[in-house]
Order: C-alpha cells, then sequence, then structure tokens
C-alpha cells in the first residue's frame, strides 16, 4: 500500500492535470503546426547576427538546425570570432565589422544582439528604427534611460517583434512549474529561493588581443557583472512564479576574492521585496559550486519556490545536462505529533521542536506523461508504470527540447506569423529594471524602489559610480 509520503493515483492524476495545461502552452511554443513548419522552411527568415562571441557562436549551433531562419549576415570586431561564427554555421554569410553596415543590408530581416551588454541598446535601437525584428540577449538594456528610451520606440513599432533570450521562459519545464502553481497545488507561493555560486568564477583572460574588451564582464564600463549576468535569468523566474514584479531591493555587495584587475563585485547577496509579503532572496558567490536544491544532484544554480502546500526545486538544462523539476508537498498543517500510548497533539506556535518528517520528492511532468483522458488502456498503464520509475527514482522527466531551440523557433515563427514573443519588450525591461536597481541597492547600500526608475534616466543624473568597495 502507498504511504501518503508516496506517489498515489490520486496525486498522478492531480499532477497531469497540471501539466496538460501546460503542455498546451508548451506545444504551442515547441512545435508548430507541421503544415505551418513546412511552409516556413520554404520562406525562412533571413537574419543576421551582431557580436559573434561565446553566446552568438552557441546560439548559431543551435540556429543550423532549425530551417526556419537562414544565415545571411554576422558582424563582429575580430576575424577571430567571425571565422568561428562562419564555421558554425555554415554557407556563405555576408562578414561585417561595422554593425550599422550590417542593418543596412536589406536581405537582413531579424537581427540577433549578442554583443557584450553596454552595446545592446545601441545595437537594438538602430535595428528597431531599420526596420528588423530583434532578438537580443539579456539583460536586454544597461542603463536606466535605455528602460525609457527603448519601451518608447519598441512600442512605436508594433509589427516589428522584439524579443528577450530569457530561455527560461521558453523551458518546458518551468512552464510545468508555473502551471502547477496556478492550479494552486503549490498553495500560496510567497517566497524564491535562487542561487548561482561558481567556483572558481569567472576568470580574466590574459594575454589576450584587446584584453579589457575580451573581459567586459568583469568591468563595471560594459557589465552590470553577477546580477546582471546570472541573477537576471533568476528573477526573471521569480517574477513568473510569483506572477508579480518587485517593489524594492536591499543587499550586501562586495569584491573580495577575486583580485585580478577587475571592479565588479563578486560577493552579492539580494533580498527583493514583492507585494503581499513575497520576496525573493538571492546569492551569487565564487569559490563553492554546491546547490542543496534537487537533492545536491546539479551544482551551481537553481531555484527554490515555496507555497504552503509545496515547493518546487528547479534548474534549467543545457547540452550537457538535463533540466530537473521536483516538487515537495508540506506536511498537512497543522502539523501532529504522536508520543507511544497518547493522543495525537497539535504543534503550538512557537514551540522548538523539529518539524514532522519531509516528503519524498515527486517530479514535474511532462508532456509525454500527461494524462488526456483519451488513452487506451495500454496507454494509461505505460503512464502510470512511468510514474511509478519517477517517482522511485529510476527514471527521470527529460524535456524533449533545449528551450534554447524552442525561444530561437519560436522568433522566427512570432516574426512570420506576427506572433508576441513570451519574452517580450516587458519582460525584458523589467528585468533589466530590476538588475539596473539591484546594482544600485548594492554600491550606495539601501533600500532601492522600484518606483524609482521613474525618475532616473529622464533628464536627471545618472546614478554615480562608487569606488569599488572591500567587505
Ligand atoms: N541567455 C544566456 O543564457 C546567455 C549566456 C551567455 C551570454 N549571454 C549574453 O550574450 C551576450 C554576449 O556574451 P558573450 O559571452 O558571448 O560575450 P563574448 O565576449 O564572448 O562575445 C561578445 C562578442 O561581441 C563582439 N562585439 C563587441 N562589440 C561589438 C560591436 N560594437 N559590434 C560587433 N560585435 C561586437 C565582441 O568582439 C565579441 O566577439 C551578453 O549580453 C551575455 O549576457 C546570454
Amino acid at each position: 500500500m502507498a504511504d501518503n509520503k508516496d506517489l498515489t493515483r490520486r496525486d498522478a492524476i492531480k499532477t497531469a492535470g497540471a501539466a496538460t495545461i501546460a503542455s498546451v502552452a508548451a506545444s504551442h511554443l515547441q512545435g508548430a503546426p507541421a503544415i505551418l513548419t513546412a511552409r516556413a522552411a520554404t520562406n525562412a527568415v533571413n537574419y543576421g547576427m551582431v557580436g559573434t562571441g561565446s553566446r552568438g557562436t552557441y546560439l548559431l549551433k543551435h540556429l543550423k538546425g532549425i530551417d526556419t531562419g537562414n544565415c545571411v549576415a554576422i558582424c563582429d570586431l575580430t576575424d577571430d570570432a567571425l571565422n568561428k561564427a562562419q564555421q558554425t554555421i555554415g554557407g556563405n554569410p555576408k562578414r561585417y565589422k561595422d554593425y550599422r553596415e550590417l542593418l543596412a543590408d536589406k536581405s537582413v530581416e531579424a537581427v540577433f544582439v549578442t554583443t557584450p551588454l553596454f552595446m545592446h541598446f545601441p545595437v537594438t535601437r538602430d535595428a528597431l528604427d531599420a526596420g528588423k525584428h530583434v532578438f537580443c540577449e539579456k539583460s536586454l538594456v544597461f542603463k536606466p534611460e535605455e528602460v525609457h528610451a527603448l519601451r518608447a520606440l519598441a512600442t512605436s513599432k508594433p509589427k516589428q517583434v522584439l524579443q528577450t533570450g530569457l530561455q527560461r521562459r521558453y523551458s518546458a519545464m518551468y512552464q510545468a512549474a508555473r502551471q502547477m502553481i496556478e492550479k494552486g497545488l503549490l498553495g500560496d507561493v510567497t517566497y524564491v529561493q535562487a542561487q548561482w555560486h561558481r567556483n572558481p568564477g569567472w576568470k580574466m583572460k590574459k594575454g589576450v588581443p584587446n584584453e579589457r574588451m575580451a573581459n567586459w564582464r568583469l568591468f563595471r564600463e560594459y557589465s552590470g557583472g553577477l546580477v546582471a549576468e546570472l541573477a537576471s535569468h533568476q528573477i526573471d523566474v521569480a517574477d513568473r512564479m510569483l506572477g508579480m514584479t518587485p517593489e524594492a531591493v536591499m543587499g550586501m555587495g562586495s569584491h573580495d576574492f577575486l583580485n585580478d584587475g577587475r571592479d565588479i563585485l563578486d560577493n552579492v547577496q539580494l533580498i527583493y521585496k514583492y507585494p503581499k509579503g513575497r520576496r525573493l532572496v538571492w546569492t551569487g558567490i565564487p569559490g563553492s559550486s554546491h546547490w542543496a536544491g534537487v537533492g545536491g544532484a546539479r551544482t551551481e544554480m537553481g531555484e527554490i519556490i515555496c507555497g504552503t502546500k509545496g515547493t518546487i526545486h528547479i534548474t534549467i538544462g543545457d547540452d550537457n545536462n538535463r533540466p530537473i523539476g521536483m516538487w515537495f508537498r508540506e506536511p498537512n498543517p497543522p502539523a501532529q505529533v504522536q508520543e507511544a500510548g497518547k493522543k495525537k497533539e497539535e504543534f503550538k506556535a512557537g514551540a522548538t521542536m523539529v518539524a514532522s518528517a519531509g516528503s519524498r520528492p515527486l517530479p514535474i511532468l511532462l508532456n509525454k506523461d500527461l494524462m488526456t483522458g483519451q488513452e487506451s488502456f495500454l496507454e494509461k498503464e505505460m503512464k502510470f508504470a512511468r510514474l511509478w520509475l519517477y517517482q522511485k527514482g529510476i527514471l527521470v522527466p527529460e524535456e524533449e527540447k533545449n528551450p534554447v531551440d524552442t525561444e530561437l523557433e519560436s522568433f522566427f515563427r512570432d516574426v512570420r506569423t506576427g506572433g508576441h514573443p513570451l519574452a517580450d519588450l516587458e519582460v525584458g525591461l523589467q528585468d533589466s529594471i530590476a538588475v539596473i536597481l539591484s546594482n544600485i541597492a548594492l554600491d550606495e547600500g539601501r533600500t532601492v524602489y522600484f518606483n524609482e526608475i521613474e525618475k532616473m534616466g529622464k533628464g536627471g543624473a545618472t546614478p554615480a559610480k562608487p569606488a569599488v568597495k572591500k567587505s
């Protein structure tokens, strides 16, 4: 007999029901109807890419397998980056060193902006002005004035698609988690804990041409540091899971460990206040990569989403790691204890007692595991068998696609159909606002309120850059 911490048939059906909705959303993203895909392949979107460094080349590797886009131009400052890009995508794209020449190229319909952060806004602005659709990597913009300027410009061009490179928005696993929350399986979700710890942390590349630019992430002139590069993804996850954006942020940040000439902070802890008492706590440190989520099965990064009825541990997959999503049911509140020979007693608030035993993790279910009600007897039994294997830890649910492929396919589809991206302008701007204000909170050592952005960058002074802090 299944004990109450095990997966029961009822749980399986409940989870499957929640995930069914997710699958409908995901199927919209992951696979267009065959007829649309076939048509799009003969009408592929001609795109160019500006900034073909590490991320650009990674995207090109994925773009090579997507026939609804066709690379016609690449642009970078260095021959080395252009050569690597060309080898990756193949074919014969035109090569540019000045992005304005790529934008003047009439054959380019859409532009991927994969430059360092400080160049996102100028390239995106000029691309929109040149009539192109834009996919810009996160964080969308760098400075307060760019938030206001891009909002005004992009909303004046509603026919051009603008997508932000926040790939978790396109992950079937994260979508399933969101659907579980919407179905109430986590109860009232009040808290998100997120971390991105690295060991040893970003290294300074030495002895390379244009060393400072090659290490742009490590300098405030070009980069928003750990918050822009790492926390940005996870703030967006918290916004999505809580269904709201923050009201205020405070934190502590210092530069303590990586002393190689960089001027960004390397030791950062942030607390975000959301409406109705909700919070996100984020930490980014170098020197340790352990993550306590998912039973320690994954290092570096992930999110723990806590609600009154349950908790989700979740982390994204990439080319080498599968995504992991699991949920733990909250023991029924109020928890009860039973001493030998005595009646069950309720915990009293404030009592110093070890909480009741935790529940075993259950998998977050994806498309192929869902109960649609249309299954044959055999299919239904197969699905229950799979659930049982997941629950015993013998099998794990696997996302069918890297969400990077999904976000790229979705971009081309939206360009062709006039669709609206999941990671749209406002998602990108809200995320950038959080990054900008977090860095001000860290530098100034104060609580920063999100409505302050309205007064920043509108002719007023941009916040000064304080000296590097040591703790
Ligand atoms: N979504 C993600 O998970 C993810 C992951 C990694 C990086 N990124 C983002 O991708 C962007 C690029 O990061 P990266 O790691 O590839 O950096 P990188 O330094 O490896 O590459 C940046 C490239 O841009 C080029 N460049 C700089 N200025 C340029 C200009 N004016 N015109 C043309 N090219 C120019 C550089 O020469 C370099 O080749 C960043 O915004 C980063 O945050 C996103």
